[in-house]
């Protein structure tokens, strides 16, 4: 077996020192929604992944859906985010911004003022959400989207990303995954909608395209990636019957788009359902730029994966939450720092900043 995870990388304009990828964590630390000292140091400190996809971060003040994630659709946001691409890429690394609009995973008391919980189809998620002010609350039942607001939301993509371009970034990743907006549009259980954004695969796959054609027409489709999580089930949304279907022309259209990269989430190793071999495969097929897989991997499977021809490059996220120094570590194969589940969502730098470096 080879040892190309920590052989550089390098596609379209984007030049990596490893094949490994810091995987986007939220981590609820900007207060305000806005990026500070303490991130800058964050991933300053982690520098050393090949690319690092920082935390959901909201196109919108309505996606803004839990508390203390930033945003990027305002000066401040964009003078806060400047701190941690100028912090990452004075130690030589390269770092996208995750887009992510909550949707209907939100509430109210999450959002600023003038903001609302919004959705293709008015239908509440089951179970509750954490906030500040009043705790643990019900997801409320969204707003749904008329037609016009759907378009005027893809804009509200396209301004993030010019933020996200000026503030440094060497791209953006959209977060299609895990239940959240784009993936409330894919899935037939949270889209109930009869107008063009609805009903066929193909039409729930519309906002999807038309924002990643839409930011692509904007900074360049070398900038855009797209995450997406077939058979997953997190946030409220079930196992349904078209998944490979769905999944295979979604890589087609991204491939028309000519975005850069897909990167692949596969949470079957913390108890998710499991993706199938065949979907991931049909995705590599169908999708001709760069692949990220992840979800639950050590060297020796990264390494397997890449020679297999399965993808690119691979993304670790808890590992990299725990260990600063993750690439040096497994390349000299250090033990590694285990990581707090009790401080991933916590305000301030406990658990965030202060996992020591390997001596
Ligand atoms: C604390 C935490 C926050 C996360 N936040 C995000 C997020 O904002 N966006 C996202 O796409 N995935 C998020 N994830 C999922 C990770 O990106 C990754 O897919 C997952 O942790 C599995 O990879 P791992 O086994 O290497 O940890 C989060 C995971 C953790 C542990």
């Amino acid at each position: 077996m080879s040892n190309k995870l920590f052989s550089p990388f390098s596609a379209r304009g984007l030049d990596l020192a490893n094949r490994m990828v810091m995987a986007p964590m939220t981590r609820n630390r900007a207060d305000g929604n806005v990026p500070n000292d303490l991130m800058a140091e964050y991933y300053g400190q982690r520098a050393g992944a090949g690319l690092i996809v920082t935390e959901g971060t909201s196109p919108s003040p309505n996606g803004l859906g839990y508390p203390r994630i930033p945003g990027s659709f305002n000066q401040a946001q964009a003078d806060g985010w400047k701190k941690v691409t100028s912090a990452v890429h004075a130690k030589g690394g390269k770092i996208f911004q995750q887009m992510m609009h909550t949707g209907r995973i939100g509430h109210q008391a999450n959002l600023p003022a003038g903001a609302k919980i919004v959705a293709p189809s008015a239908v509440a998620a089951a179970g509750q959400i954490y906030t500040d002010s009043q705790g643990m609350q019900a997801h409320p039942v969204p707003h749904a989207l008329s037609t016009e607001e759907v378009k005027s939301t893809v804009q509200e993509y396209v301004t993030a990303a010019k933020f996200a371009m000026a503030a440094g970034f060497d791209g953006v990743e959209l977060h299609a995954a895990n239940g959240y907006l784009i993936e409330q549009f894919i899935h037939p259980h949270s889209n109930r909608r009869t107008d063009e954004y609805g009903g066929s695969i193909e039409n729930r796959l519309r906002f999807l395209v038309e924002v990643a054609s839409a930011v692509a027409a904007a900074i360049g489709k070398d900038k855009v990636g797209v995450r997406l999580s077939p058979y997953g089930v997190f946030n409220d949304l079930p196992p349904y019957s078209e998944v490979e279907e769905t999944y295979t022309l979604a890589a087609k259209k991204l491939q028309e788009v000519g975005i850069l990269y897909i990167h692949i989430v596969d949470h079957s190793s913390m108890g998710a359902p499991a993706v199938s071999d065949s979907v991931k495969a049909s995705i590599r097929k169908e999708f001709q730029g760069i692949v990220i897989l992840s979800g639950g991997y050590d060297v020796a499977r990264a390494n397997a994966d890449i020679d297999a021809g399965k993808g690119d490059l691979i993304a670790f996220g808890k590992q990299f939450l725990s260990n600063p120094d993750l690439v040096v570590r497994l390349e000299k194969g250090k033990a590694l720092n285990a990581f707090d589940m009790g401080t991933f969502y916590t305000p301030g730098p406990k658990g965030y900043i202060d996992y020591p470096v390997a001596g």
